[in-house]
């Protein structure tokens, strides 16, 4: 059993603030891949009508011709459905309920499907880098992480004017994963250093930021996970945060061994 929240409901409405934002521009995102797929029945059903009256005619050079079209369009459309379903699942990991129960997950897969919502957001404005090393599995809330996961993406990308790009890692460190978030934005200026990770901050606009973001970052980090949270960053070039949690949670009953 994990660290508990002093304000699980705080974290709940920004998780559900994220959610509806990010929403958005997922829909927006699996909008392509489905118009695709729908124009494309139409394709084979016309395909379909044109191999028959070939099949009736006894053509069957024209009948292979347009089986092939036919296989040709069933391939994009698994592409598309992969996306699709993709993007689903990621929806689905984010948007979990709340569940204090620590599991051991692949931390990797957390990432990853974060950054699937994230990049909805960046387009093609941002390129995204990604430095996973296989890690066992780690102990701890997946529904949390993933939103301290999102929390740094989200003000990765808002701290990038114009192009850019992020990298995210990850890394075993003794009994410890290590998770990265990096990008080439703005950076921190020296006299908010202190602030961000202490109290409700933000330099952006209502509408843009709250300013819990990394409150709740460490939150989750530290009194959930019992990790740390640590930052640098350089004016004009960009900001990498770190967090770094126990592979295993103790457990509240656990005493120190001699
Ligand atoms: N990656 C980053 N690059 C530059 N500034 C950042 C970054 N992450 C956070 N900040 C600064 O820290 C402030 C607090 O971040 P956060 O707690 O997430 O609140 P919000 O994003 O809602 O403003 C931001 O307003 C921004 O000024
Ligand atoms: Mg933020």
């Amino acid at each position: 059993m994990s660290g508990e929240i002093a304000d699980p409901a705080l974290l709940e409405l920004q998780r559900h603030a994220t959610m509806g934002r990010l929403l958005a521009s997922v829909a927006h995102e699996m909008s392509a891949p489905l118009g695709a797929m729908l124009s494309n029945r139409d394709v084979e059903l016309r395909l379909l009508d044109r191999i028959e009256q070939a099949a009736a005619g006894s053509e069957p050079a024209k009948v292979m011709e347009l089986a092939a079209a036919c296989r040709e369009l069933a391939r994009i459309d698994q592409l598309a459905g992969e996306r699709i379903s993709r993007l689903v699942r990621s929806v689905k990991i984010a948007a979990r309920a709340a569940d204090p129960v620590s599991r051991r997950v692949q931390l990797n897969e957390i990432v990853d499907s974060a950054l699937d919502l994230a990049k909805t957001e960046f387009r093609s404005r941002i390129a995204v880098e990604t430095d996973l090393e296989s890690l066992p599995e780690v102990e701890c809330q997946p529904h949390l992480l993933s939103q301290a996961i999102l929390n740094l993406l989200t003000n990765a990308g808002q701290a990038i004017e114009g192009t850019g790009r992020i990298t995210v890692g990850t890394r075993l460190e003794g009994d410890s994963v290590h998770i990265w978030v990096a990008d080439t934005g703005r950076g921190i200026p020296p006299e908010d250093r202190q602030k961000v990770l202490k109290q409700a901050f933000t330099t952006k606009p209502l509408g843009v930021g709250t300013g819990l973001g990394l409150l709740i970052v460490r939150q989750i980090v530290t009194e959930a996970h019992g990790g740390s949270v640590s930052f640098e960053s350089e004016s004009g070039r960009g900001t990498t945060f770190h967090i770094r949690i126990p592979v295993r949670q103790k457990s509240k009953g656990d005493v120190p061994s001699a």
